[in-house]
């Protein structure tokens, strides 16, 4: 906690970040996901998912990249992902098929089933933030984890990954306006510090395990 109130360029990300949210809470209103997701009918409906999201290391062919982390990932973003998905405003034609026909009750269970325990933030500084991160820690945390639930945590997340998503705000296949805007004047080199920072931090997202203690531990 006390990494992230130290310099006045996290300060300034931190008044953009107010801007934005403000911005996300006038138009986003619609694509609010049910609070709270039923884990148990979420396992029982997501079963095909693991095909993909449950072994490590799986890339997605055409372009080659790896298949994002889950786990521990918050379950208001995992949903939000999914609507995007499913509703057009993240071009990607596997994920889109497979949220199509996806109610938003069936989204927020499996979010819930496939966040599981969501990263909790370290409160320690991981060292020296690099100059293209400095805007970003005011949503995504120094230590990668995101402040609020509607952010994604980038801790521990594949690099191809995250090289990846930040090129397609950048280019447009994904067109949540927040990341856009923060995305549009980043060069590739920027994007490669960025995705390599964020993929070294931990404690880190990771990819779906099995037998899912959490949920059977209840
Ligand atoms: C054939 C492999 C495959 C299957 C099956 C699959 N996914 Fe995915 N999933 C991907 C890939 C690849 C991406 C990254 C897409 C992109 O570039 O935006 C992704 C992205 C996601 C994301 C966004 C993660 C993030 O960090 O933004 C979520 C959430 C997700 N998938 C959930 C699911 C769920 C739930 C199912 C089952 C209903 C599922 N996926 C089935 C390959 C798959
Ligand atoms: C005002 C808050 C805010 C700031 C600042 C911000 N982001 Fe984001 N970021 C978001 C939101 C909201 C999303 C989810 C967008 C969506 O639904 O696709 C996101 C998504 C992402 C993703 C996709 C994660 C995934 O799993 O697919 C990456 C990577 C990312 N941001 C990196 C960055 C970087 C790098 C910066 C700085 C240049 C940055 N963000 C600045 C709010 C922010």
């Amino acid at each position: 906690m006390q990494g992230r109130a130290r310099g006045s360029a996290v300060h300034a990300g931190l008044s953009i970040a107010a801007i934005a949210v403000a911005t996300l809470a006038g138009t986003a209103g619609a694509q609010e996901p049910p609070a709270h997701g039923d884990a148990r009918h979420g396992k029982a409906i997501s079963y095909t998912c693991l095909g993909c999201h449950g072994i490590d290391g799986y890339k997605n062919a055409y372009p080659m990249y790896s298949v994002p982390k889950l786990e521990r990932q918050n379950p208001d973003y995992l949903a939000a992902a999914l609507q995007g998905y499913r509703d057009g405003d993240r071009a990607h034609v596997t994920m889109h098929s497979q949220a199509a026909t996806l109610s938003d009750q069936d989204i927020a269970d499996i979010a819930a089933y496939f966040a599981g325990k969501p990263l909790v933030a370290s409160g320690k500084a991981p060292g020296r933030v690099p100059q293209a991160v400095a805007l970003c820690v005011s949503c995504h945390g120094q230590d990668g984890v995101a402040i609020a639930p509607m952010y994604p945590s980038l801790a521990g997340q594949h690099q191809d990954y995250l090289v990846r998503s930040l090129d397609e705000y950048r280019k447009g296949g994904r067109k949540n306006p927040v990341m856009k805007g923060f995305t549009a004047t980043l060069k590739d080199e920027d994007i490669a510090v960025i995705a390599q920072y964020f993929s070294a931090l931990t404690p880190s997202l990771s990819t779906e395990s099995r037998p899912y203690t959490w949920l059977t531990a209840k």
